[in-house]
């Protein structure tokens, strides 16, 4: 059967990536296949799940290309070559320009954590978000998966999932609750009722 052809760009340890990977061998994603991942960072842990996944891994540096658009262009490039229908970035540490988004308008989703609009756009990255939704007070926060466009955090949502804030949170273990009750699954589920969107075109 016709898969979606799915590239994974990343810049970290990859936990997301690796719940694509695992969902992929479970059979959660048959409408789609990836193959491809990048990093913007040589020493991202996520590369090396890659490899023993057997998929493509690919560094572009953005230091090394100098400017956003010579990196794009890279971006692009690889992409294009590896006839890619659908770019997951999961942890991906650098924005996007509008040029690139629009290239690819919704072709692209990200995960973010929390429930979009709290606690989103520039700036909140990593364990920033959940020291803002600490800070506040928030009861439950959670995550979202959303297409990309030009604006940080803005495209349409696709998918979230709720997460209770408990007593005692330190930003670290309520980072860790929110993958686990809801980015590792979202995110994968997403990946498929896109993929199968793609493929029935
Ligand atoms: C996740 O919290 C994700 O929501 C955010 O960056 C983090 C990436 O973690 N966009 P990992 O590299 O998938 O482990």
């Amino acid at each position: 059967m016709l898969k979606a052809r799915i590239a994974v760009l990343v810049s970290g340890g990859g936990t997301n990536l690796q719940a694509l990977i695992d969902a992929e061998s479970s059979g959660v994603i048959h409408s789609g296949e990836i193959v491809l991942v990048i990093s913007n960072n040589q020493n991202a842990y996520a590369l090396t799940r890659a490899e023993k996944a057997g998929i493509r891994a690919q560094y572009i540096s953005k230091k090394e290309l100098k400017s956003q658009e010579a990196f794009e262009n890279a971006l692009i490039d690889a992409l294009d070559q590896n006839k890619i229908d659908l770019i997951v970035l999961a942890g991906f540490m650098s924005i996007l320009s509008e040029r690139f988004t629009s290239r690819y308008d919704h072709r692209i989703i990200n995960i973010h954590p929390s429930l979009i609009p709290s606690f989103c756009g520039q700036g909140y990255y990593g364990l920033k978000v959940h020291e803002a939704a600490l800070k506040k007070g928030v009861k439950v926060t959670g995550a979202t998966v959303h297409f990309v466009n030009e604006i940080p955090d803005g495209g349409e949502i696709i998918a979230q999932k709720a997460v209770e804030v408990l007593d005692g949170d330190t930003p670290a273990i309520l980072q860790r609750r929110v993958m686990e009750q809801a980015e590792w699954i979202i995110l994968p589920q997403a990946v498929e009722m896109i993929s199968y969107e793609i493929i029935s075109r």
